[in-house]
């Protein structure tokens, strides 16, 4: 494979734990533990799914009769619910805190397991009342709000889909996200807080249902209570339905089949559509609870802050399922890390007695740029363990985030995975030796390796395709209503070897140590969200000034990557600065600020393959002035 340009030279210096860290550690020693199992994983997996509690208990572990739609746990009844909420209140645990909120503006509330179940029961039978039934898929679309949890937890009650679009995705983003679904019922809110000001979701929601014929009530939330358009018979205001008779506090929860739908979560693949990528009740519910107990050692008395947002993965696997199947206390904020000052988090960590930050990468290069006498002037002795993950930690990034926030103290745990993964898969524990900016090594039951193009391990030390190669219970089930998709992107390239393709490149030292360099698809982390370059291109050449458009992603100090943009302007239209911006804002109104262009060039043609496909890798090379590889394929 190609040198690539956020290849990081590995680092020799290695940290060791604490006596602290040790001593509490529910594993103990990973090298032995991972080989018992890996010498029999599905094993492995059944003795930690008994820590769960089962309707029914399932008759096989893996069935695996119909490669690559592997079931877990088949034949077993659950749900995610009974076990991150209902179990929970049988004991003094329905007195802890399940969640402790800060808005943006500073306005605070918590939930007791106790409180949340009744908010969730609430609107569990709500969302009844509005027809929505079980396998039903309901579009949320929210800020940081203990109402999204809240939403997510009742349609898995009831045995509804939830298919959550991040809050800061824009209408073209979720029109189509909601089109893909069928999705007849939106929770939404009026708006939510961001640096000051109020992002206008009714609106975005507005103009989307617009695009989007099968939504036929939509639920709003009143964050900011700003005006917003409400439309009689399909608008409700979600506090106007919890004072109702219909929203009964008391709701049975749905029992489901291990394999029955949890959620569907869009991510942007390598080609065109984003894909709904399915994960079920059982085996998601299994692996979320054991990846955060172990690699975060989560015990009873944690405060635990993901800092992620609910709408990506991370959220849904390590701020809501995975720490409510642990009964942890979730701290969840609303708003920007710097806002109004640079100590925000830092200050949050005090005030809460936060033991357990897991963050990105781009927040932590973010914080750091501002000094360090931002978080020395809070107490945040509280730390225990630190974690990241989404791209990779740069070594400089590492050791501040380590020697700064975690005193030299606490291990941090940077967690490789993805959404289709559902959970860790290469991870540190705390009680493993670190090397900043490797990821470690395979979690308990998993194996990895780094391979060339036919499969072959390629030596110590050289870049190759990271695949998995055993499966594993949190893995993605398929693409809603694109089996043969699945089937495609993920296990076609390996399928004589029967390996998950990750679609990253990533090299293994003489110790066993994984470093991940980046992906080798055409997928774009802009600090550290999932973009497809397919859905840039398609914003730009939805507006009437562009004919053709490729985006690649260049190195960027604070985002790990920015993307950059080529254009083709139709005949008789001349490129200019005020064209530039209009197409940056035009990208950002139709799929979200996130993928607003760092640059935008105007050009007279683009790198195309004799067939048409537009070559992005040779696009890179030349603007990264680096060499421009295997040109055979180019048309000249
Ligand atoms: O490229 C890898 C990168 O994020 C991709 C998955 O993105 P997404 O599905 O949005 O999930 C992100 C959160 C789980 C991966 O293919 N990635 C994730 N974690 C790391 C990482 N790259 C390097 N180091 C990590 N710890």
């Amino acid at each position: 494979m190609k040198p690539n340009a956020n290849e990081r030279k590995p680092v020799s210096e290695i940290y060791y734990p604490s006596e602290r860290i040790l001593k509490d550690a529910h594993i103990k020693d990973y090298d032995k533990l991972y080989k018992e199992s890996i010498a029999d994983p599905v094993g492995f997996w059944e003795r930690e799914a008994e820590n769960l509690d089962w309707f029914k208990r399932w008759d096989i572990g893996l069935d695996d009769s119909n490669k690559p739609f592997y079931q877990w746990f088949a034949g077993g009844k659950i749900n995610i619910i009974h076990n991150a909420i209902d179990r929970h209140l049988k004991n003094w645990r329905r007195n802890k805190l399940a969640l402790i909120w800060e808005g943006e503006p500073g306005d605070i509330r918590t939930y007791s397991y106790f409180e949340l179940n009744r908010g969730v029961c609430k609107f569990a039978n709500v969302l009844k009342s509005m027809g929505v039934k079980k396998g039903d898929i309901v579009t949320i679309y929210m800020p940081q709000i203990p109402e999204l949890a809240i939403s997510m937890l009742a349609c898995a009650k009831i045995g509804a889909v939830h298919s959550v679009v991040y809050g800061g995705f824009s209408v073209e983003a979720l029109a189509e996200r909601i089109q893909d679904a069928h999705s007849r019922v939106l929770v939404t809110a009026d708006g939510g807080w961001r640096r000051g000001k109020i992002k206008d979701l009714k609106g975005i929601v507005n103009e989307a249902i617009k695009r989007s014929p099968t939504i036929e009530v939509c639920i709003t939330v009143k964050r900011t209570g700003h005006d917003v358009y409400m439309e009689n018979d399909r608008d409700f205001w979600y506090h106007d339905l919890m004072g109702l008779p219909i929203a009964s506090p008391v709701c049975d929860t749905e029992v489901m089949d291990a394999e029955d739908i949890l959620f569907i979560l869009y991510t942007s693949g390598t080609t065109g559509r984003p894909k709904g990528v399915v994960h079920t009740h059982g085996g998601y519910a299994v692996y979320t609870a054991t990846t955060h107990k172990y690699v975060f050692d989560i015990k009873d008395e944690d405060r635990w802050w993901c800092a992620a947002d609910p709408g990506w993965i991370t959220g849904h696997s390590y701020i809501i399922y995975g720490p409510l199947i642990n009964a942890s206390t979730i701290i969840m904020y609303e708003g920007a890390p710097n806002h109004p000052y640079p100590s925000r988090w830092w200050n949050m960590i005090e005030k809460y007695g936060v033991t357990i930050l897991y963050t990105s990468p781009t927040a932590i290069r973010g914080l750091m740029r501002f000094g360090d006498q931002w978080a020395k002037r809070h107490d945040l002795s509280c730390l225990r363990l630190l974690g990241s993950v989404g791209e990779p930690l740069n070594p400089e990034a590492w050791r501040w985030y380590y020697n700064v926030i975690g005193k030299a103290a606490c291990p941090i745990m940077d967690t490789w995975w993805q959404t289709e993964t559902g959970g860790f898969v290469i991870t540190p524990l705390p009680v493993t030796p670190l090397k900043p900016g490797s990821v470690f090594k395979p979690f308990l039951g998993n194996q990895i390796a780094v391979v060339d193009e036919n499969g072959k391990e390629v030596p110590k030390g050289e870049e190759g395709f990271l695949v998995i190669k055993t499966p594993w219970p949190g893995m993605a089930r398929t693409i809603h209503r694109d089996p043969d998709r699945y089937v495609e992107l993920y296990w076609k390239k390996f399928e004589k070897n029967g390996w998950y393709k990750t679609g990253d490149s990533a090299r293994i030292d003489e110790d066993g140590y994984i470093w991940v360099i980046a992906r080798v698809d055409e997928v774009i982390k802009v600090s550290g969200y999932r973009l497809g370059t397919a859905e840039i291109e398609s914003a730009l050449v939805s507006h009437p000034s562009v004919a053709e458009a490729a985006a690649i992603a260049l190195p960027h100090e604070v985002k790990g990557n920015a993307i950059h943009a080529y254009v083709i302007l139709r005949s008789g239209i001349t490129g200019n600065k005020e064209l530039v911006d209009i197409l940056k804002e035009h990208v950002a109104h139709e799929m979200g600020s996130i993928a607003r262009p760092e640059a935008i060039e105007f050009v007279d043609s683009l790198p195309k393959t004799r067939s048409g496909k537009i070559m992005r890798r040779v696009i890179k090379a030349r603007a990264l002035g680096i060499d421009e590889g295997d040109l055979t394929t180019l048309d000249e």
